[in-house]
């Protein structure tokens, strides 16, 4: 077998590495072998290699990894966008007209959205994707969307519970137990991880403990969208069922933030999604400042966040949300693996050290302080997935 080859990493003026040890490191270098990456460090200790890359003074990071979006849908409602901007609130209504559009469309149609948005988010330095089901929302039309999801991204989740689809209104307690029972193992072979919309308007709590003990018998992980549009039990749930994350967090009480504290579930925040519906961004520092783990997400789907944008989400966490730049990367990189349970061993994304998956980003800008910085403006200038160079 022939020995993959070495790629030296050099002219890096700062490497964000996210290990304990490494740390943040000015004048750095890295080498990529294979899939890996096989070191890191000061750029004066480094190993020689077969070939070498010169960024000639830009910034790398782990490439992003967006733990939370929605990416097999068909059509968009740019119209119920605009009717927010006119006053309209969002409600989880919209979901029933993506679920109709989604479920006319061919697998060809379906394919090529998700391969349009994967391709949009590696542009941008998105190197790790989960993505959810919940637009099919019948047996048959779940297990085409986690079929097919798993074709194109790295994790997939299980989104049954979305909401009650228009043909089971008035017995969502049938709905959940479908969601439950044959819907749930139909998908199980595709999927990693189940979720809950627990939100009035979607499931309450009964319906959601329902959904995630049945998950969790089966085996999947289990993550739950929580506290998106007012208070309400979907953090606690997350909490008390093990959750690897909740998502939204935009509306959290003080014992919430307590719970999530002394547990080991990430608070996912998706502030792209809280400006286009036009909710408060949560402040992440109160979070942070109370030991929770949280991490960044774009949420893309064509309803409440139809952006790709990673660097968008980290620009406003910090400009809006009270992070630092290194937290808000360190969210958008480490806490998206983190929410993943991808963060450690061979192979984990969101890292740049030894054994890390080489999921390589390299900023046009000299610091990650650009990504605040420089708002908007595209700073993507390599890429690497999997030791390949795609940008
Ligand atoms: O995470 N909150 C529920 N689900 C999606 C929105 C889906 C939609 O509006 O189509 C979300 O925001």
């Amino acid at each position: 077998m022939t020995e993959a080859t070495a790629t030296l990493v050099t002219g890096i003026a700062e490497l964000t590495t996210n290990d304990a040890e490494l740390g943040l490191l000015a004048d750095a270098a890295l080498v990529l072998s294979g899939e890996r990456v096989v070191w890191a460090g000061p750029a004066r200790q480094a190993p020689a290699a077969d070939e070498r890359v010169d960024v000639e003074g830009r910034a790398v990071l782990p490439g992003w990894v967006d733990s939370h979006t929605h990416l097999v849908f068909a059509g968009e409602r740019s119209a119920e966008f605009a009717a927010r901007l006119a006053g309209q609130p969002y409600g989880a209504g919209g979901i029933a007209t993506t679920v109709a559009a989604t479920r006319a469309a061919s697998d060809a149609v379906l394919a090529a959205t998700l391969r349009r948005l994967v391709a949009e988010a590696l542009r941008q330095g998105t190197t790790c994707l989960e993505t959810k089901t919940g637009y099919g929302l019948t047996t048959a039309e779940e297990v085409r969307a986690a079929r097919l999801a798993a074709e194109h991204v790295d994790e997939v989740t299980f989104l049954g519970a979305h909401v009650v689809p228009p043909d089971w209104q008035g017995t969502a307690g049938d709905y959940a137990a479908l969601v439950g029972g044959e819907m749930l193992d139909a998908v199980t072979p595709f999927v990693r991880w189940a979720d809950v919309f627990c939100e009035r308007g979607a499931f309450d709590a009964d319906a959601t403990r329902s959904v995630l003990s049945a998950a969790a018998r089966a085996g999947l992980g289990l993550r739950v969208h929580g506290n998106q549009l007012g208070h309400g039990p979907g953090a606690a749930l997350a909490v008390e069922y093990g959750a690897a994350s909740v998502d939204h967090c935009t509306y959290l009480s003080d014992s919430d933030v307590d719970a999530l504290a002394a547990s080991d579930t990430v608070a996912t925040l998706l502030p792209a999604c809280d400006l286009s519906t036009r909710q408060p961004l949560p402040d992440a520092r109160r979070l942070l400042d109370a030991g929770v783990t949280v991490a960044l997400a774009s949420n893309c789907n064509p309803g409440s966040s139809y952006t790709t944008s990673m660097a968008f989400c980290v620009a406003t966490a910090v400009l809006q949300q009270h992070m630092t730049v290194a937290e808000a990367v360190r969210a958008a990189t480490w806490g998206g693996a983190r929410a993943l349970r991808r963060e450690r061993g061979d192979g984990a994304v969101g890292v740049l050290c030894p054994g890390a998956r080489a999921d390589v980003h390299v900023l046009d800008a000299p610091s990650a302080a650009h990504l605040a910085y420089r708002p908007g403006v595209p700073l993507t200038h390599a890429v690497w997935r999997r030791g390949t160079r795609e940008v």
